[in-house]
């Protein structure tokens, strides 16, 4: 992954984070009784500062300890893990803007404590009815990156909103004006903006300051702002206020949606105000398996994450990994990694618009083919196998673990796709619009920018969801399980499955975050190798020799995890270390 997104505070000294006098005499005790009383609280503040945290009641690991905060709010107000989920993801829509919003969408698993039963949420963006393949190319036939990343077109119809009404309606135990509270406070009042966004801000200025909302939104005063700035977005505290009060259609029917539809037209855009009525949040099985005596439950289309994870884990079932040596380890993994990607970029799209063999794909006798035609001592061609090419993303998306007190347990992701979405605010909503319409095979046989290459199968079509890596997943054990995900897009799947193979070796939360990460996504045919990996270099030269292309590849993933060790009712929290400085800034302004 590029350092567009992924800052590599690993490497950095320390930043310490510190309080204003004034937020330290309101703040310390509250923090202090939400930890004591209702759990833990993980977010990477700098390299000195712990990641992992431990309690016996509730757990939350986000990417920003602001969200974490709102969604211990949530829960002392009576609300169980899924409300917590809402708060987080709302308070990240208002302080984490470059990842994920009302504006986006998220993929999110469900574990009901009181029945056993786990569900899926998917409240994927979708393509507007108008969606013509002919704006994403330019005259002479290829992608035009602009309209697939930028601006209105870039847009799916998002699904945040409705997603976190369904949930709050079927599984939350409090109203959606509690569980937004924080969120609305956050936006209204203000807050220190993070180090990354304000990076991010920086980053993608050229796009933000080519819609007068977005340059109003993202340079208060005509300012980029600071870290030691208060950022206030009163647009978004507004919309936010009529989802609470009136749920999904506060924001998909009345004024919002009008002010929605004015905006997107005005700027180019194709949504109607029946593409937004029409906007379903979706609730679908899971996929299940078990892999060396554990049950994984994870994403179904249209994540393509939770059929790839099982068939990599399929395919190494009946492998010891454990009595290899390093080299071939990766080559097995590595191996089982780029078979899940060429069906990924081959088969999968929206359930409801595409049929996909997924009988097949998920049968470990099909992984039993793909394991044969491992070359025990060579790495397999990509080209050998059928398929095309990619190149490198820059990307932003966010993840969630949580476990309350009784067991629930949500493992969102949560997305806008890369840094700061289309960079369109729509109008006086300042709700920033997501660019998932790249997630698309826009152009067929073309990369999208995460360099993955589809065809029909995630072609765009009026009312239909775009293909997500998002890969949202529970590790049950007998006596240990995890909630566990991450950003990253394609590599999220490769971050997840890695951790939970880490998972089942019996390395704890933070270990899981922070060990090394290694990728394969079938084309390019390349193993990316996370930089500062502490692979020998003699391992590298076995897999050179062994035909493997290798690539340093700057730190990716934001992943953030929750164990709870039944045999203790331990229950931890970490956030990845590679999650930068700010992030942690435990203030707020009241
Ligand atoms: O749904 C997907 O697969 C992408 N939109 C996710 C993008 C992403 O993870 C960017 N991350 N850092």
């Amino acid at each position: 992954m590029s350092d567009r997104n992924t800052p590599r505070s690993h490497a950095k000294p320390a930043c310490r984070a510190t309080l204003s006098r004034r937020t330290l005499r309101w703040y310390q005790p509250v923090l202090v009784v939400a930890i004591a009383t209702f759990g833990v609280l993980a977010y990477a503040q700098d390299t000195a500062a712990p990641r992992t945290a431990t309690t016996t009641t509730a757990a939350i690991a986000s990417a920003n300890a602001l969200a974490t905060e709102a969604g211990f709010e949530t829960l002392a107000q009576g609300g169980n893990a899924v409300d917590a989920a809402i708060a987080v993801a709302t308070s990240l829509s208002v302080v984490q803007p470059e990842a994920s919003g009302l504006g986006g969408g998220f993929l999110a698993l469900i574990h009901d404590a009181a029945t056993g039963k786990d569900t899926f949420i998917d409240a994927r963006e979708m393509a507007p009815q108008a969606v013509r393949e002919a704006d994403y190319r330019k005259a002479d036939g290829t992608p035009n990156r602009d309209t697939s990343l930028h601006g209105p077109l870039a847009a799916g119809i998002p699904g945040m909103p409705a997603g976190l009404a369904y949930m709050a309606g079927k599984y939350g135990k409090v109203p959606l004006a509690v569980s937004l509270r924080p969120a609305i406070r956050l936006a209204d009042k203000g807050f220190h903006p993070s180090s990354p966004l304000v990076r991010s801000i920086g980053r993608e200025a050229e796009v933000l300051r080519r819609y007068p909302a977005s340059a109003g939104k993202f340079f208060p005063g005509g300012k980029a702002p600071q870290t030691t700035d208060i950022f206030r977005d009163p647009g978004q505290a507004a919309t936010l206020k009529a989802i609470a009060e009136r749920g999904a259609d506060g924001f998909y029917k009345g004024a919002v949606a009008k002010e929605l539809v004015r905006a997107v037209k005005a700027s180019g855009g194709t949504w109607t105000l029946a593409d937004l009525a029409s906007y379903q949040a979706k609730e679908r099985s899971p996929i299940e398996l078990t892999y060396a005596g554990y049950k994984i439950v994870t994403a179904p289309p249209p994540s393509s994450g939770g059929v790839a994870l099982a068939e990599m884990l399929n395919i190494l079932a009946p492998i010891d990994l454990k009595s290899m040596d390093e080299a071939h380890r990766i080559h097995y993994l590595v191996e089982a990694m780029r078979r899940a990607f060429r069906d990924h970029n081959e088969y999968l799209g929206d359930p409801d618009f595409v049929k996909m063999p997924l009988d097949m794909l998920l049968s470990p006798y099909y992984a039993d083919g793909l394991r044969q035609s491992i070359l025990p001592e060579q790495a397999t061609k990509s080209a050998w196998l059928p398929s095309v090419h990619a190149k490198d993303p820059g990307m932003h998306t966010t993840h969630y673990s949580i476990i309350d007190k009784d067991g629930n347990m949500v493992s969102m992701t949560a997305t806008v796709n890369t840094t700061l979405g289309s960079g369109f605010v729509a109008g006086k909503t300042g709700v920033l619009l997501n660019n998932e319409m790249d997630d698309f095979a826009l152009v067929s046989g073309q990369p999208n920018a995460f360099g993955l290459i589809g065809g029909s199968a995630n072609a765009p079509v009026g009312g239909k969801r775009m293909l997500s890596s998002m890969t949202p997943s529970f590790v049950i054990g007998k006596d240990r399980l995890a909630v566990i995900g991450s950003p990253g897009g394609s590599t999220i799947i490769t971050q997840v499955f890695e951790g939970i193979l880490a998972f089942i070796d019996g390395k704890n939360a933070g270990e899981i975050t922070a060990q090394k990460r290694i990728h394969h996504q079938f084309m390019p045919d390349r193993v990316d190798i996370e930089s500062g990996s502490d692979i020998p270099a003699d391992v590298l030269a076995k897999l050179k020799a062994m035909g493997y292309e290798i690539n340093d590849k700057d730190s990716w993933g934001n992943m953030n995890v929750v164990v709870w060790d039944k045999t203790t009712n331990v229950k931890s929290a970490a956030s990845d270390p590679r999650n930068p400085n700010g992030l942690g800034k435990v203030e707020t302004i009241h």
